[in-house]
């Protein structure tokens, strides 16, 4: 796979102190059922910053550990990137540092949601099942996608 992000992107686990700027992105990307700062501070976090300065960040937590280097299983269950600073490869390389922890991932995505289905297919995922109504606010389908 090709790395298309810039130079100045870094991405790093989440602190503390980010919380702020993520409820800031979570907020201006999913007005209708933002994640709350509890959701977002319970399960594993990366933020990428240009500048010094969060612009996205990504949520993933752990279905399968990994055992003996038998890979494992995570899911993603949120990824957001300040609307001002897309396209840029921002998402791209947080879903690099993502995969680089190794194992099969897993994530749901909403049927309307062109953008990130595109995003996911050029990282490589596939598409592995669809859940009818999985989604509310509005009510839609999810697509299950797989990474390995
Ligand atoms: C989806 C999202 C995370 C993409 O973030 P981003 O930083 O702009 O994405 P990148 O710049 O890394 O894009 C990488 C690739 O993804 C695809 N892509 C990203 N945005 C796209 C769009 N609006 N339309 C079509 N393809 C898109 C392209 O293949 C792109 O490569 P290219 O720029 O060379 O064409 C961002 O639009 C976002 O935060 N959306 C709202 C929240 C959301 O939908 N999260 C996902 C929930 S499952």
């Amino acid at each position: 796979m090709t790395t298309k992000c810039i130079s100045s992107v870094h991405v790093r686990a989440a602190r503390q102190p980010d919380l702020e700027e993520m409820l800031g992105i979570e907020q201006a990307c999913f007005s209708n059922a933002p994640w709350d700062a509890e959701s977002l501070t319970r399960y594993d976090c990366a933020v990428a910053e240009i500048d010094c300065i969060v612009r996205g960040f990504l949520i993933s937590r752990e279905l399968v550990p990994n055992y003996e280097g038998l890979g494992g299983e995570r899911e993603i269950l949120n990824l957001a990137v300040n609307p001002r600073w897309r396209r840029q490869g921002i998402a791209r390389a947080l879903l690099e540092y993502e995969i680089g922890r190794g194992g099969t991932l897993f994530l749901e995505v909403r049927n309307s949601n062109a953008a990130a289905q595109s995003l996911y297919k050029s990282c490589g995922f596939i598409e592995i099942g669809r859940r009818d109504d999985y989604y509310q606010s509005p009510s839609e389908t999810a697509i299950v996608m797989r990474l390995k």
